[in-house]
């Protein structure tokens, strides 16, 4: 299992993005998904984890929510699992509280799954299946 990325909240993908190209990161992958009301730019850092940001397109946005909530910052961390139903159905059968019973399309058309915060230490918890593209 590895860490995949993390997700940061950002009031602005635009600005978010001429900070860290100041750095000298460059936005390797943007998208929108209408379902979740978001706009994502992700940062490919070499031999590591990818960064996430997350721009609310919409007031239903969870990520409209989250930022009215806490502010911008730290929103998810994403690990890669081998079998996401698999693991889906261990959590499910352990009580562990999940806000997608099933895997569903994420960015990048992978598919995704969302463990809620209150079975996670307070964590949004994204898991991913490597390499595995739902069906469009
Ligand atoms: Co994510």
């Amino acid at each position: 299992m590895k860490l995949d990325h993390l997700g940061i909240a950002v009031e602005s993908l635009n600005q978010a993005l001429e900070f860290y190209e100041k750095l000298g990161l460059k936005c390797s992958h943007t998208e929108e998904i209408a379902t979740d009301q978001v706009k994502v730019g992700f940062l490919g850092l070499e031999n590591s984890v990818n960064i996430e940001l997350l721009e609310a397109t919409g007031p239903q946005s969870p990520i409209a929510k989250f930022i009215a909530r806490r502010g911008p910052g730290i929103h998810h961390i994403c690990l890669q699992v081998s079998n996401l139903a698999l693991t889906l159905a261990a959590l499910k059968a352990a009580g562990v509280r999940l806000i997608d019973q099933e895997p569903r399309p994420g960015a990048h058309g992978k598919l995704v799954a969302f463990v809620h915060p209150s079975s996670v230490g307070g964590v949004l918890l994204e898991l991913t299946q490597a390499g595995v593209k739902s069906s469009p």
